[in-house]
């Protein structure tokens, strides 16, 4: 199984819980890519079995940039899903009103093109800690149950 973390970030956070990510799939020997999707063609994720994507939110309960013009691009195109599932980490912070909404904002962008996300999204709080990788790799742990 291919699988990809691809991720959008402003300020690290993102990136951070996607490195972690991607050294516990790699300790349990999982073929995996990191991407970034700042430098990624939206193409790229078709090839993958799996995709963790990951996204932050700001403004008034927004996607990042980043990942608004990717999937922009990946509507437009209308094929970024076929045969790829999907599971989506949402960062945020909860004094918002908006905790981590951009979580649902992806799920149902990729399910609006057809995409299959596996699990439910996981809302990240604040800045990245020790608690929050262990967080992350459980609910990693029941994402790969699906397989
Ligand atoms: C200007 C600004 C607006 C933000 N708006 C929200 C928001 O509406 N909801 C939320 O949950 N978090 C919000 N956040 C918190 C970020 O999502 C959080 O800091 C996240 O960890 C940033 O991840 P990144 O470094 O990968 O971009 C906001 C942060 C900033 C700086």
């Amino acid at each position: 199984m291919k699988i990809s973390i691809a991720f959008a970030t402003l300020s690290g956070n993102t990136e951070k819980i996607a490195y972690e990510l991607e050294k516990f799939l790699l300790n349990k020997s999982y073929d995996v890519d990191l991407l970034n999707l700042e430098n990624t063609k939206v193409d790229e994720l078709k090839k993958y079995d799996l995709v963790f994507l990951g996204c932050s939110t700001y403004g008034d309960g927004d996607l990042n940039l980043i990942m608004d013009i990717f999937l922009s691009e990946a509507e437009q195109i209308c094929h970024l899903c076929e045969s790829t599932k999907f599971a989506i980490f949402s960062l945020g912070d909860s004094i918002y009103p908006n905790f981590a909404i951009a979580g649902e904002i992806v799920e149902d962008k990729i399910i609006n093109m057809g995409g299959e996300v596996i699990h439910p999204y996981i809302k990240i709080d604040g800045y990245p800690s020790s608690e929050v990788f262990e967080e992350i790799k459980k609910w990693t742990l029941e994402v790969l149950k699906f397989f």
